[in-house]
């Protein structure tokens, strides 16, 4: 497999400056390696302080979300140009929390999508069905209107700056963990979506991470699958102890 392993590390709404600059260090310490790819996705507000940390290592700097629209009146908002003079490199985009708890829908994470490509950033698009869409049997179709309706009008050549992560709901934060082969059959589904839309050479070429708690004692196995290029970790990113051992899996 010629694709790059990628583990990112979503802080979520956690740390301040001091935990945040602590753990920051901790990291660059313990992944100097650059055996795969990493990232961190700190607060906004914690973005700068983690910027002067990272910068230079091999640890890339992410932010957890952006606006839809470069500038204006948008209060509350943080632009995309604002993110790239703190030095960030990737936004997460589509991330489960934004669209149940935010209610972000399809459309609005595609135009933030294109705008982040537009800019030169990298996205990381995630997707994931509900525990009640599982049990209906309708995994692999809700990811698949994800991926097309977060892609909508994305170029072959913008799609190189796209990471899918495969995120299903049920198993972010609770414990519970896809199994390695229920996640291969969905990153497979995604693959063959993007296959579809673009072609066999990007599908073969795309990184599709999975998330929903990935702990050292996961990773592995799950690592293990074709399919599965990476992780995108919540709660076991927080700490050096636990997100070390995933990141150099
Ligand atoms: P947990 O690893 O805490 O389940 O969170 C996963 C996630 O949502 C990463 O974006």
């Amino acid at each position: 497999m010629s694709r790059q392993y990628y583990i990112a590390g979503n802080w979520k709404m956690h740390k301040t400056k001091e935990s945040a600059a602590a753990l920051a260090k901790a990291l660059v310490a313990g992944l100097q390696d650059g055996k795969h790819k990493y990232l961190v996705a700190p607060s906004f507000t914690l973005l700068e302080t983690v910027a002067g940390i990272v910068k230079g290592s091999a640890i890339r700097l992410g932010a957890q979300n952006m606006a839809p629209e470069e500038q204006g009146a948008h209060t509350g908002e943080v632009s995309v140009l604002q993110l790239q003079e703190l030095g960030v490199q990737t936004v997460i985009l589509g991330h489960s929390e934004r669209r149940h708890i935010y209610h972000e829908d399809d459309s609005l994470i595609n135009k933030k999508v294109r705008l982040a490509l537009k800019q030169g950033l990298e996205v990381i698009l995630c997707v994931g069905e509900l525990l009640e869409e599982r049990e209906a049997g309708k995994a692999e179709k809700v990811c698949e209107e994800q991926v097309r309706a977060g892609l909508a009008e994305v170029s072959t050549a913008d799609l190189n700056n796209v990471v899918i992560a495969y995120e299903p709901v049920w198993a972010i934060g609770t414990g519970k963990t896809a199994t390695p082969e229920d996640a291969d059959a969905i990153h497979a589904s995604i693959r063959s979506v993007i296959g579809r839309l673009y072609s066999p050479q990007e599908a073969a070429a795309i990184i599709i991470q999975y998330g929903g708690s990935v702990k050292p004692d996961n990773v592995a196995a799950l690592m293990a699958k074709e399919n599965v290029d990476g992780a995108l970790v919540g709660g076991a990113s927080l700490k050096p102890e636990s997100f070390i051992p995933i990141a150099k899996f």
